[in-house]
Order: C-alpha cells, then structure tokens, then sequence
C-alpha cells in the first residue's frame, strides 16, 4: 500500500494568501451541503466557506447564535465531499472560540480532524488575537473576521455598519500580526476596508466593504435569491432560484392535479 496517498488538487492556504501579491481578487462563497459545494466548486470559486450563516438560511434561525459545532461538523463533511478545488474554511460557532485557547484548539481541532476541511474561521481582532495564535501554533490556519460581528448582535443591538476607526484599525492589525492568515471585513465604510487593505500583509475578504479588499465573499442562499425577507443593501443578487423552484412545484402541483403528470414518456409497460 502507497504511503502517499493522492493529493488533494484543493487551493491551498499559502496559495491564498499569495493571491495578494500576485494582484488576483478572491472568490469565496458559503455551502452548507454536497450539491450546492459542488456545483460552486466547479464553476470555480476559489474558497468556500461553512459559515455559522448555516443557522439562519438552512435552519431557519433569527441569528447565528443556535447552531452548534456538531451541527457545523455534520454540514462541513457535505461540503468537503463534493469539493476538489477549493480552499474549504469552516466557522468556528459560538462560543467555541471564546472559552479560552485550549478549548479553542479543542474545537477547531475537531473541525480539522472530522471534517477535512483547511482552515477555520473566528470572529474577533484584537479581543481573539491570543486564541488565534494559539491555533496557529498548534497548526490550525485562521481566518479571522472583523467589523460588524454578528455573534454579537445582542451586544450591537441589531446588524449595523461599523464605524469606530480606531478599533477597526487596531483589531485588523491584532489578527494579522497573531498570524492570521486572512480576515474578512464585513460591513465597514469602503475607505476603512481600503486602509486596512493596504496596512496588512494578508488577504482582506469584504462582505458590504466595497472593493478596495483583496477578495469578496456572499452568503450562497442571499446571491442566488434563495432568501425570503429583507436583502442587505451589499448583496448583489445573480439568481433568482427562489422563484424557480415555487414555479417549478406550482407546475407540477398542478400537472399532477389534472393527470398531466406521469405522461406515457415516463411510464412503463
Ligand atoms: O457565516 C457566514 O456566512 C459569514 C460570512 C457572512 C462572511 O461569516
């Protein structure tokens, strides 16, 4: 038996984080399960992202607080199943991140381990720079994620744009120098994200940032218009498969009402 197993043809972290240097903007989009991850790992995005998003667009929560790390393990081996080429990062829930380094190492070792996915990601700056380099060390690579946070949202009073320079400023250079490897800046004025873009030496992933940042990411379910209810103001919306998949059941609700549906075609004698 070979002990060089086939490698794996996925992005790797050092891959993304060269796409800097190298002037290429990043592609990075959520999945929660095996045929949404393929399909979007073969029409060629560069990372996907089990985000802790799972709670609200797939389990129907009002925020990300419900989803627990078991949950994000269980839709993260869908993802990593169908994917080939993408880099694969999963959200560390809350509060696996927060009860100190070893718990955190705990955690997200679970998420290496269980899953095979590449990368976690936690939401903090400054106030996780100790957990983040904790992770590092023990060779786990973190994406961090600053801006508006919306684990806190309790805390924030609602999901609003964040404004505080100074804090912004700090937090971004907090998780760069624990050796983050990336950080996703989700919903700053554009100006920040273009300051914090050029200060630190790692990729800057926006989400309502403007375009300033080195890559861009979506919520899957808001882009493709499988969401019902308010759109953020920085989702651009590609599809409308909401839509598609109501008319594709009304019409089949009504063929099979008026015996339409099974024709002969899909019968057999
Ligand atoms: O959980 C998620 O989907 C995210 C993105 C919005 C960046 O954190």
């Amino acid at each position: 038996m070979s002990t060089h197993p086939a490698k794996s043809a996925r992005l790797t972290v050092p891959q993304f984080v060269a796409r800097k240097t190298e002037g290429k903007r990043l592609t990075v989009l959520t999945a929660y399960d095996y045929p949404m991850a393929r399909l979007i790992d073969e029409a060629g995005i560069d990372a996907i992202l089990v985000g802790d998003t799972l709670s609200m667009v797939v389990q129907g929560h009002d925020s990300t607080i419900p989803v627990t790390l078991d949950e994000m393990i269980y839709h993260a081996k869908m993802v990593t199943r169908a994917v080939t080429n993408a880099l694969v990062i999963v959200d560390m829930p809350f509060p696996s991140n927060l009860l100190g380094v070893h718990e955190a190492i705990r955690n997200a070792g679970r998420i290496l381990k269980e899953t095979g996915a590449q990368a976690v990601k936690l939401e903090g700056g400054a106030d996780q720079a100790e957990v983040i380099s904790g992770l590092v060390n023990a060779g786990i690579p973190v994406m961090a994620h600053i801006g508006l946070r919306p684990q806190l949202v309790h805390q924030m009073g609602g999901y609003k744009v964040q404004r505080d320079h100074e804090r912004l400023m700090n937090d971004a250079q907090a998780a760069a120098d624990a050796g983050a490897f990336s950080i996703v800046l989700e919903c700053i004025p554009q100006e920040y994200a273009a300051e914090i873009t050029k200060m630190i030496p790692i990729p800057t992933i926006g989400i309502g940032a403007g375009t300033s940042c080195d890559g861009q990411v979506l919520v899957l379910h808001d882009m493709l218009g499988l969401t019902s209810g308010h759109v953020p103001r920085f989702v651009k919306q590609y599809a409308g498969i909401g839509e598609s998949i109501t008319n594709a059941v009304r019409q089949y609700c009504e063929d099979v009402q008026k015996g339409e549906f099974p024709g002969p075609e899909h019968s057999f004698r």
